[in-house]
């Protein structure tokens, strides 16, 4: 049995390096926070499209582990605009039977917002449309430290062998647990690299750099990403497939 894709397919899984709010701002003379508000309104209409292409899933990059390192003031904006997002948008994703997962460590953020999290995701968990995964405080490299530290908690106890520790008991231990790894990478603003996000997950994964910055992304430049994937030959260290 193969998980592959078949080249012409539509990728199933969708993961997005936002990048670029800070410059897209500044290269207008505006505050960095305008750049992440106008951030949001990109995040909305990919969401959009993302839905309307019939992705399964797509994994969003909104604040990671090391983005603690940036100014107060400005990790204060990114924490208030998530919790905007979530009162108001949560409702109408709900409506259109989008599905809300939160991955990343919530150990030490806000007990209103882990609530907030969590509420988020209980009425939603029924919905079957696409699933919007929001990776927030999120790292990979603490995640899968997470993951090995469950995992030897089990074999300090006694109830796993160190021989049975699989690929697929270290991935049913990640907070990507039971989705598809991502087919198709996407990060805007120009920057070629991966930024501690879903190292584990990317093994196979097709990266698309794109240059613009996040606040002008669309429909137009998802369509854009998805072609340049179809392109692409994936061999998944195999051989180039047959085509008649
Ligand atoms: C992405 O845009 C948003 C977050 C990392 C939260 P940036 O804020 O990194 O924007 P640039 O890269 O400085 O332009
Ligand atoms: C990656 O962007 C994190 C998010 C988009 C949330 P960064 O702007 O933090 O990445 P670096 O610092 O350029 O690698
Ligand atoms: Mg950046």
């Amino acid at each position: 049995m193969s998980d592959r894709a078949a080249p012409d397919c539509m990728p199933r899984h969708v993961a997005i390096i936002m990048d670029g709010n800070g410059r897209w701002a500044t290269q207008r003379g505006l505050p960095r926070s305008a750049g992440h508000r106008q951030g949001v309104e990109a995040l909305r209409r990919t969401v959009r499209a993302a839905a309307d292409m019939g992705i399964s899933v797509l994994t969003l990059y909104s604040f990671s582990t090391e983005n603690w390192a940036r100014p107060q003031a400005e990790v204060r904006f990114l924490l208030e605009l998530l919790r905007r997002f979530i009162r108001t948008d949560v409702a109408d994703l709900h409506k259109s039977n989008v599905r809300i997962m939160i991955i990343g460590d919530r150990d030490g953020l806000e007990l209103s917002l882990r609530t907030m999290f969590e509420e988020a995701e209980a009425l939603t968990r029924h919905n079957t449309a696409l699933k919007l995964v929001i990776a927030f405080n999120y790292g990979s490299r603490q995640e899968i430290t997470r993951a090995v530290q469950a995992i030897a908690r089990q074999v300090a106890d006694g109830t796993l062998a160190a021989a049975d520790i699989t690929p697929a008991v270290i991935g049913a231990h990640l907070d990507t647990a039971g989705l598809p790894d991502p087919d198709l990478l996407i990060r805007t603003g120009g920057e070629q690299r991966i930024s501690n996000y879903l190292l584990w997950q990317c093994a196979y994964t097709e990266f698309v750099f794109q240059p613009e910055y996040w606040p002008e992304f669309d429909a137009h430049s998802l369509a854009r990403a998805i072609e340049t994937f179809r392109m692409r030959d994936r061999r998944f260290g195999g051989l180039k497939a047959q085509t008649a």
